[in-house]
């Protein structure tokens, strides 16, 4: 290959990365709280904050300053960028700012977040020659209302907008104020981009474009997902999965044996790791008894103490909190509801019993000998290249997907082949079931790609063991 091309490749793919891949920071309160209660890790180190969300971070503390009592300060360059989890969490910001006399002048400014508490925000700014300024805001919703916003130009739509105003037709988005407005359609602008770089450097046949998602930064998506990392110095009490030694046929499909449920929407709640679960769970009973029922995620969100419901969780967790519990309920009896309420769970309701899980090994020959013998597998996965998915075997630039960054808990159903003749290519791919309801993606599918650890498909494969 012509080394030009390659190196531009790799250029346009760490950008990109910069952007996809920042998924670290806290912003709500809750979600500062699980983190906090996760390993210690995960907590401590300062990590790189991309420029656009540092941006928006310090607008809308400048916003709510700007309305108090000052200081009044514009944004005109963000340099550089730190996150850091701490007591809440802390944004260190390298900015070149105008100042009210409209000097520009070079800061740092500490965003200190503890949204939880009442005044939480504290804000300082270290000018030079200056004596540092602290401020304390509250966190508002309506911060982003602001007097001096100027009226949108209904005159001036270029296509970008024209873009915009069809997806919120066509996904019933409503703005409450024109700033919000203003914001998102920042954001959806750079998506577009990054819509545009995942095509350009897509190795399968998937196609990324607008999806539901299309005015979420990436940490608001990820809201969607919901799973944690395994932590390093906690490991997986599961048992190894004993792997059939089978042929392999060319193609398999749970769904065909109606052993699979319908696509389930987790809403904007962390609780993939709960739907993994069920998915998995009323698979291998289905197997097994030949009756297909499907289970309560509520029950778990309820109940599994050592999971944190909407803050997110681990597969692993959970199958050792069913054994605990006493087993499941029918998702008709414990219905979802999308948010932590009181466990609710009945012993006389339970209808499937577990007794701990299984790991699979990091082979993706092995899990799918193993999905034939058993039943869906549930995994943890990279969902980057799941924000603006819309069909087709998605094999996103390893840069772009990394297999340590498993953010989301997903359930492989079966696997496949396309043959692309006319491109001399064949796409092998696994079928994956996701809880983004039946809109998102093929029916509510995923299809990856199979045989290179694509997005890390097979770093965190397991399974329950039912009584
Ligand atoms: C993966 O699993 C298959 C089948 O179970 C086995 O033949 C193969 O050697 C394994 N590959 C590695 C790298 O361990």
């Amino acid at each position: 290959m012509r080394l030009a091309v390659g190196a531009t490749i790799v250029i346009v793919a760490l950008s990109l990365l910069s952007v996809l891949v920042t998924g670290q920071e806290a912003g709500a309160a809750d979600e500062v709280h699980a983190r906090a209660k996760r390993s210690s890790n995960l907590v401590g180190g300062a990590k790189t904050l991309d420029k656009k969300d540092a941006e928006q971070r310090l607008q809308a503390s400048l916003d709510k300053l700007a309305a108090g009592d000052g200081p009044n300060y514009r944004i005109s360059k963000v340099y550089s960028a730190t996150t850091q989890v701490v007591s809440g969490t802390l944004t260190k910001i390298d900015v070149e700012l105008f100042n009210e006399n409209d000097e520009k002048e070079r800061c740092t400014v500490k965003i200190w977040a503890q949204p939880w508490l009442p005044n939480g925000y504290e804000v300082t700014f270290d000018c030079p020659n200056k004596e540092l300024v602290k401020r304390r805001h509250s966190r508002s919703v309506e911060q982003l209302e602001k007097k001096t916003h100027k009226k949108r130009n209904h005159h001036s739509l270029d296509k970008t907008e024209h873009l915009f105003s069809k997806f919120q037709i066509k996904y019933n988005r409503r703005y409450h104020t024109a700033m919000e407005h203003q914001m998102r359609l920042r954001i959806f602008k750079q998506n577009l981009e990054i819509i545009k770089e995942l095509n350009r450097n897509e190795m399968g046949s998937a196609k990324y474009g607008i999806t539901e998602f299309a005015d979420l930064t990436s940490t608001e998506y990820k809201q969607r997902t919901g799973l944690w990392q395994r932590s390093e110095d906690k490991p997986s009490k599961n048992a190894p999965a004993v792997i059939p030694n089978i042929e392999l046929p060319k193609e398999f499909d749970w769904r065909e044996k109606g052993v699979i449920s319908k696509v389930k929407n987790q809403g904007m709640c962390g609780s993939c790791w709960a739907f993994s679960v069920t998915g998995n769970v009323e698979g291998l009973h289905a197997v097994k008894t030949g009756k297909l029922e499907e289970y309560s995620e509520q029950e778990l969100l309820d109940c599994d103490t050592s999971d944190s419901a909407c803050n997110g969780g681990l597969m692993d967790n959970a199958y050792e909190a069913i054994e605990h519990i006493g087993g499941l309920e029918l998702e008709s009896d414990y219905p979802y509801e999308g948010r932590k309420d009181q466990c609710k769970f009945s012993k006389s309701k339970v209808h499937v019993k577990v007794k701990g899980g299984v790991d699979l090994p990091k082979n993706e020959t092995a899990i799918a000998q193993w999905l034939i013998a058993n039943g869906p597998i549930s995994i943890g996965i990279n969902a980057n290249a799941m924000q603006f998915y819309r069909g087709g075997v998605s094999h996103p630039w390893k840069a772009l997907c990394s297999k340590k960054n498993l953010d989301h808990g997903v359930l492989i159903v079966g696997y496949g082949v396309s043959d692309y003749p006319m491109f001399k290519k064949t796409l092998p791919y696994w079928i994956v079931k996701n809880s983004w309801g039946p809109k998102w993606g093929e029916q509510g599918y995923y299809r990856v790609y199979r045989g290179d650890n694509t997005c890390g498909v097979s770093e965190m494969a397991s399974s329950a063991v039912l009584e």
